[in-house]
């Protein structure tokens, strides 16, 4: 039995883009999903609300436009029409996209507030603050940065964002400096609001038992619960956001009034096409979350317990995606791995669906996603243009040029059976959000629509039998409408071309799975088809790879003045293909390292003496300072290439190079011989 359609209205939501900042791939990997999961239950004949709006508050945006010599009410007007036109141009379609800041949204949060503070589960307590004495203000979440109390690395007011990822407190942070000044921050004593989410535990550990969506979103937030709850400050000491009831300077933390723009965002789509949004909020509809892995803690616990406390409905499925990483690195803007939607995709030409295919299938939704614009290439020439595209191609030219219309003949049981379990394999991966299971069936039916086509020889068939040949042709022009409905989810834009190719004149988007048996009809024009996908060439990807190169050298160049650009190029040009011949140019030896000693200027670099036998020993600089203390390395036999120009490194001469690996977290490892060996030994 099918989960959907079902009786009950659904409603999809997305994680909320803080507009603050441009849309990235990583961001569409909960957009496009979410998009995809839509419109695929709309097929099924589910009636479904897909809703979404920036987030605008929290201290981030307020940071901006201090820095930006604006306000945040400038900043966030950008960058939600940045957003709006963004999806739209991704085929993203919600049914209504707001702002967080919007007055539907502060009333409603006004009202939660309230509830909750009438239901008594909020309370006053005073806690020690950050507090800047140079800047005389105090600093909540983002204008406070020191270390995490949990894994001990940087962290800033309200999260650990660079290590464990753990929600932190106001006061929790170890050693707070302020990020606008620099200076130390003191702690100071302020009264804030705390809601109860300890007395939610048994709650929560019963709704987490019975949440659906993926099994990573509940998982992880049954093992915070059963682990601890505290009590969550709600309050910050800030201009900008929703005030806190009662109190004029205090606002709600963001995290209270963000997830609370998904009824809001419910609200204004119901105003605006006379619906209700109590069906979903308090009646019996059925809530789904699509988010990012990053987010989990917020949607699963305390969300769902803010909801029970004021009486509202809490979400049936969260759905959380893992992370999206760029060529292998974790995602960094500041690090320049970042794939920015508009200047590194859309604006180079490339097509939405590309992109929406990729993300769909790449792998499994809840693992680590990488972007490379080599798979990317890779992806788009073999499976769309060499099997799918192919397909349409080669059977829409066959038909128009010898038939000029889709002809008379038999569409075969086991064509349509191919069909129907097509929809249902894709149908059942689409309920469990199995994104790429999805898009895998669906493209191994363009697969054995090839095999039909290429095994049958209709170009040998229609000299000699002209009926046959157009019934085997009828035949792929069924194959071709299904593969139209049940690829529109994930290539909306590219299907409604392809639609139209066949000579349908419906609307392909609003047209149900079921509809796929439903015979072709014969004698419909078919006109010339265009070529729907196209491969990307070589230059194209090399184009590519050279501004996201370009991006992060000038990133670390940004970080660290320009002279490590340099050591970046050298390991950039290293990993280009060479031959055997050129390989054996290389003269690498064992060396053993005699002395070692820090480079002042540089936050990588070290300066080593090494021995390479035949009394020669050579000064190298090596990479190796933030990984290793000098002391250690003396004595440590080591890989080395000795017929490196030799390059000056932060001023210091360098003959030949250490060989390391580096690990994920950016630390050396240096490669070592078996056993102890003679210095001098040649590696081959
Ligand atoms: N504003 C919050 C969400 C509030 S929801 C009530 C936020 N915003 S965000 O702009 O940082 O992210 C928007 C969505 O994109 C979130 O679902 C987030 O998980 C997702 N992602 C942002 N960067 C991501 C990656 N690098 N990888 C995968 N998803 C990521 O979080
Ligand atoms: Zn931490």
């Amino acid at each position: 039995m099918s989960k959907f359609p079902s009786e009950k209205p659904v409603l999809v939501t997305c994680g909320l883009p803080y507009a603050n900042g441009k849309a990235h791939v990583g961001h569409l990997r909960t957009y496009v999903p979410a998009d995809i999961f839509t419109r695929s239950l709309k097929k099924t004949g589910q009636e479904v609300t897909f809703v979404c709006g920036s987030d605008t508050h929290g201290t981030p945006i307020v940071f901006n436009a201090e820095e930006l010599k604006t306000t945040p009410t400038e900043i966030i007007k950008v960058y939600h029409k940045h957003f709006d036109e963004t999806f739209k141009k991704m085929g993203v379609m919600f049914d209504a996209f707001g702002t967080t800041d919007d007055p539907t949204n502060h009333n409603r949060t006004t009202e939660i507030v309230s509830k909750l503070i009438e239901n008594g589960y909020v309370y006053p307590k005073t806690i020690e603050v950050a507090y800047c004495p140079s800047c005389d203000r105090s600093l909540p979440d983002r204008y406070v940065k020191g270390t995490c109390p949990h894994c001990k690395k940087e962290a800033r007011g309200d999260e650990c964002d660079q290590g464990c990822g753990k929600h932190l407190e106001p006061g929790e942070l170890e050693h707070p400096t302020c990020t606008t000044c620099n200076g130390p921050a003191e702690y100071k004593e302020q009264e804030h609001f705390f809601f109860k989410l300890s007395q939610f535990k048994d709650f929560l550990l019963e709704y987490l038992e019975g949440l659906g969506g993926t099994l990573n979103a509940r998982n992880y937030a049954l093992g915070w619960v059963k682990q601890e709850l505290t009590d969550w400050c709600i309050t910050r000491s800030l201009e900008w956001g929703i005030k806190f009831p009662g109190h004029e300077d205090l606002v709600v933390y963001v995290w209270v009034d963000a997830p609370i723009g998904y009824i809001a965002f419910t609200e204004e789509w119901a105003e605006a096409n006379n619906e209700s949004w109590e069906k979903f909020w308090k009646d019996d509809g059925s809530i789904i979350h699509f988010i990012g892995g990053d987010i989990i803690y917020h949607h699963c616990i305390f969300w769902p317990a803010m909801l029970k406390g004021a009486g509202y409905n809490q979400p049936d499925a969260v759905v959380a995606s893992g992370m999206v990483k760029i060529e292998d690195r974790t995602f960094s803007k500041s690090r320049g791995y970042v794939v920015w939607v508009d200047e590194d995709y859309l604006d180079h030409g490339f097509h939405q669906d590309l992109l929406r295919y990729y993300l769909a299938s790449y792998t499994s939704h809840t693992k680590e996603l990488n972007f490379s614009w080599k798979v990317f290439q890779d992806k788009v020439n073999t499976e769309l243009v060499g099997v799918f595209g192919n397909f349409l191609y080669r059977t829409l030219l066959f038909t128009h040029k010898n038939f000029g219309e889709i002809p008379e003949g038999e569409v075969k049981q086991d064509i349509l059976d191919e069909i129907n379990t097509t929809i249902e394999n894709a149908k059942g991966a689409m309920e469990n959000y199995e994104f790429k299971k999805y898009a895998d069936t669906v493209m191994a039916l363009a697969s054995y629509g090839n095999t039909y086509f290429q095994s049958n020889e209709p170009w040998k068939l229609i000299k000699e039998n002209k009926e046959a040949c157009g019934e085997i042709v009828k035949n792929c022009a069924q194959i071709t409408k299904a593969l139209c409905l049940l690829f529109e989810p994930i290539l909306p834009e590219k299907m409604e071309e392809a639609w139209k190719q066949i000579g349908m004149e419906t609307d392909v988007h609003e047209t149900n799975y079921m509809e796929a048996t439903e015979l072709v009809k014969s004698g419909i024009t078919l006109e010339k088809p265009s070529i729907l996908f196209e491969k990307i060439e070589d230059e194209k990807t090399e184009e590519m790879e050279a501004i996201s190169a370009a991006r992060v050298k000038e990133a670390i160049a940004k970080e660290n003045g320009t002279e490590e650009v340099e050591e970046v190029k050298e390991i950039e040009e290293m990993k280009d293909l060479i031959t055997f011949d050129d390989f054996s140019k290389m003269d690498i030896r064992i060396g053993t390292i005699v002395s070692a000693e820090a480079i002042k200027k540089s936050k990588k670099l070290l300066k080593l003496q090494v021995d390479l036998g035949e009394e020669e020993t050579r000064q190298i600089v090596a990479g190796l300072k933030e990984s290793h203390e000098p002391e250690q390395l003396i004595g440590k036999q080591v890989a080395v290439l000795t017929n490196l120009a030799p390059a000056k490194l932060c001023g210091v001469e360098s003959n030949g190079m250490v060989l390391a690996g580096v690990d994920a977290a950016d630390n050396a490892i240096l490669l070592q011989p078996e056993k102890e060996t003679n210095p001098g030994t040649c590696i081959h």
